[in-house]
């Protein structure tokens, strides 16, 4: 990383993501947050499993208690598609002009961007994701994230299964980047256990590739730095104790941070091979990571002795003897994922061996890839995963 090069100062230009409301109980804020948007209706979306933990009872409370007129649409599945944006949008525009309130995790953050862009343009459908960027502006969204890992909160895009085209899509525009993240750790309080890893572990992979990205800027490894600090050392406590507040407010500030850091630079190969893996078996976003997390570092380590060294000093490793950060950083984390028990071989993953040379080349084409800071060949990678299987 470096804030100039052989033509001077680098130029940045970095707009503010959104506004942060932080704090345990700050869901009550809501009802003003909406206020402030110009609305003073409420269109929630959030899915099942969020009605079912009870996490929507005090989301509906703090309407209620303004007196605000809300519809819920609480359908979003797991990763979600394109039918099923449509039919939050077919349900958004019924009820009409309000504020798009987001709650859950990134699955549901990332549906209801695409809900509130399709309802500000009537005669279009989430398969058009690709002409939606250009498009009229959607609805304003106030984002209350209940895992602590995307970072989905902070832009204004989400990804989306196009299942007739077998596909994602990105679907997104800057109206609908959030304009509130509201941080209010109590409702993590019952992420479960294997949940708060998996997410966990993607928010820190997210501070840890921002740090090496080649798109690292002085800012962007501000908000990593900090995030890699939080997150490691709230995550094996907030893994153990669900109920540990103190913990659990760090990781979700610490996930908020690392996802800042990662809108501002660009990612790495460990999310190139996540993405593939999960689109190839469907394996949780933050487990297909954690699989190839430390052997990507031991790859990409030549080229990255800086940035794991940020790593290792922000997880506050001892200084080891023969000067190696990056052989720490690497221990470091594996201790981490260890501690939280997620890191699995590829082969319980339902990736058969069969499929190892078609993940290697996927990866190496995802867009994200093209940040890691060293470019990798399908044959590099195929190694990778074949040491991890
Ligand atoms: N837009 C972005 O920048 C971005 C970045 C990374 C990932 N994503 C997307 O995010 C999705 C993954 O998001 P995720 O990892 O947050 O998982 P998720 O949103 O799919 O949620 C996983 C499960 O956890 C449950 N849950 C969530 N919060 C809970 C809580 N507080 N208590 C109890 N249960 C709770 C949900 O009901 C759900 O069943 C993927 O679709 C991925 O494509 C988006
Ligand atoms: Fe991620």
């Amino acid at each position: 990383m470096t804030s100039s090069g052989p033509g001077g100062p680098t130029p940045l230009s970095i707009d503010p993501t959104c506004r942060i409301e932080f704090g345990p109980g700050r869901i009550d804020r809501l009802p003003a947050l909406i206020a402030a948007t110009g609305h003073d209706r409420a269109f929630v979306v959030t899915d099942h499993g969020l009605r079912a933990a009870g996490v929507l009872e005090p989301v509906l409370k703090a309407l209620e208690a303004a007196g605000l007129e809300h519809a819920v649409y609480d359908e979003v599945a797991p990763n979600p598609s394109t039918a099923n944006v449509d039919a939050g949008a077919a349900r958004a525009r019924t009820f009409g002009t309000a504020a798009v309130v987001a709650l859950g995790g990134g699955s549901v953050l990332d549906a209801a961007k695409g809900i509130a862009l399709l309802v500000g343009n009537p005669s279009a459908a989430a398969a058009d994701a690709d002409d939606l960027w250009e498009a009229g502006d959607g609805l304003p969204l106030v984002a209350i994230p209940t895992t602590s890992g995307t970072g989905a909160e902070t832009n204004g895009f989400g990804v989306i299964e196009d299942t007739a085209a077998c596909r994602k899509v990105y679907i997104g525009h800057a109206s609908v980047k959030p304009r509130v993240a509201l941080l209010d750790p109590e409702l993590t309080l019952g992420l479960p256990a294997p949940a708060t890893a998996a997410t966990g572990i993607d928010a820190l992979v997210h501070g840890i590739e921002s740090l090496a990205s080649r798109g690292a800027n002085p800012i962007s490894t501000a908000y990593a730095t900090q995030a890699v600090a939080m997150v490691s050392r709230a995550l094996p406590a907030a893994y153990r104790n669900g109920s540990d507040l103190e913990a659990r407010a760090e990781l979700m500030l610490g996930a908020h941070l690392a996802g800042q850091a990662l809108t501002l630079s660009g990612l790495g190969l460990v999310h190139g091979i996540g993405h593939v893996l999960t689109a190839h078996t469907g394996t949780p976003h933050g487990v297909a990571l954690a699989a190839v997390l430390e052997e990507v570092m031991e790859f990409n380590a030549p080229a990255a002795q800086g940035a794991y060294e940020q790593v290792a000093r922000a997880m506050r490793l001892a200084p080891p003897a023969d000067g190696d950060w990056a052989r720490a950083a690497i221990d470091g984390v594996r201790e981490i994922a260890g501690a939280v028990e997620v890191k699995r071989p590829l082969r319980t993953l339902g990736a058969d061996r069969a499929m190892l040379p078609s993940i290697a080349a996927g990866a190496v084409a995802d867009p994200v890839t093209k940040n890691n800071p060293l470019s990798p060949d399908p044959a590099r990678v195929l190694n990778i995963l074949t040491t991890t299987y």
